[in-house]
């Protein structure tokens, strides 16, 4: 993409191809995932796009493949492992070169298309639960949009951790999806009103809320967290249109004005926490992103978490997959294969 916008921005270009320098990998691609976020950058909306690459910007934060060159100082992987790899963009193109940090070796049992599927929202999901809101068995928790990528990580890691899981959903035929994900109840708010459902299942509050609308709903988030509580933020998709690829700039500006602050004597008083977090910052914490990845390949070899479901589409396609993830309709995760 050479400039930011609508879907025709997204273009298949021909390239040479990058050459791995020193502590860098080059990678084959098979597959690349698709993100929510991956909308936010072609919109010109994400802030560390705009940081670390400008444009033009390729976008992608992940990727499976084989290891197609090694540059210097790379000795613990060989040409042809396959691998699995996190990128501060680039990820939707045939090759890729990453700091070796970035690449982990692709568990047997997953295809390329399951393995680049599962970075970004898996770790999304285990930064947001067992860094930021540490959950404890029992405890109640509500995740938002939990049909999509990182809500239905979330549904299967609270699960694993013991706690009740209340997933809501815009349309009904998600419901058996974030059910099948372990969901205790689901609310289907396209059919149900979503806050007097969820006063019913937890007429107390809420231990852990995690909410990626933004400012459809994160005053009434936040309001029904019990007390203690912690409210966990780390998206704003619901400023977005479902349509036609561009934001309408008044309403984006409204919704920014609209988006709750939280005072910090508010929160001291109530009990209750808003937190926050950006995954993409995090890909340089080495220490962190590798007990990550550990934990979450040992869950998926256990079965305690799965794949999550699928939809492929050629790389030439990308504007469709675009089109699809904001439309709100998909379930699960989008791979792009080149
Ligand atoms: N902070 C971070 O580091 C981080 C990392 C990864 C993702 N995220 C954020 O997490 C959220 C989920 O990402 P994802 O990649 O897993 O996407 P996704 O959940 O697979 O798809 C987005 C979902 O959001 C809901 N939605 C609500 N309003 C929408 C709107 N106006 N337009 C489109 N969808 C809308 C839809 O589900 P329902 O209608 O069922 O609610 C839709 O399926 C996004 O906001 C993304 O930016 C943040």
């Amino acid at each position: 993409m050479h400039r930011r916008g609508g879907l025709a921005r997204l273009r298949l270009e021909e390239h040479p191809d990058p050459v791995a320098g020193p502590g860098e990998v080059l990678i084959d691609v098979a597959a690349s995932g698709v993100n929510f976020a991956d909308v936010a950058v072609r919109l010109g909306l994400y802030a560390s796009a705009r940081e670390y690459v400008g444009w033009p910007i390729t976008p992608g934060f992940e990727v499976a493949g084989t290891v197609g060159a090694l540059g210097a100082e790379v000795r613990d992987l060989a040409v042809g492992d396959p691998v699995i790899a996190v990128t501060r963009f680039g990820g939707y193109a045939s090759h890729l070169v990453v700091d070796r940090a970035q690449v982990f070796r692709k568990p047997e049992a997953l295809s390329f298309e399951q393995a680049a599927a599962i970075p970004a929202v898996y770790l999304t999901a285990w930064y947001a639960l067992y860094e930021l809101a540490h959950p404890r068995a029992g405890q109640r928790v509500l995740v938002h949009s939990a049909a999509g990528g990182v809500g239905g990580a979330l549904v299967q890691m609270a699960k694993r951790s013991g706690c009740e899981v209340v997933a809501v959903v815009g349309r009904s035929e998600k419901v058996a999806v974030a059910h099948r994900l372990g969901a205790d109840h689901v609310i289907d708010k396209s059919s149900d009103r979503l806050w007097r459902s969820a006063e019913r299942i937890a007429p107390a509050g809420y231990d852990v809320i995690l909410d990626a609308n933004g400012v459809a709903t994160l005053r009434a988030s936040y309001n029904h967290l019990r007390r203690p509580g912690k409210l966990v933020v780390y998206g704003f998709h619901s400023m977005l249109p479902k349509r036609g690829g561009r934001p309408s700039y008044a309403k984006l500006a409204v919704d920014y004005l609209r988006t709750p602050r939280f005072s910090p004597l508010d929160m001291t008083d109530a009990s209750r926490s808003v937190l926050a977090f950006n995954l993409s910052y995090l890909f340089a914490e080495r220490a962190l992103l590798h007990a990550a990845m550990r934990d979450i390949f040992d869950w998926l070899a256990t079965g305690t978490l799965v794949p999550p479901p699928l939809a492929t589409y050629p790389l030439a396609d990308v504007a469709r997959a675009h089109a699809d993830i904001e439309s709100g309709t998909t379930v699960g995760k989008l791979v792009l294969v080149p």
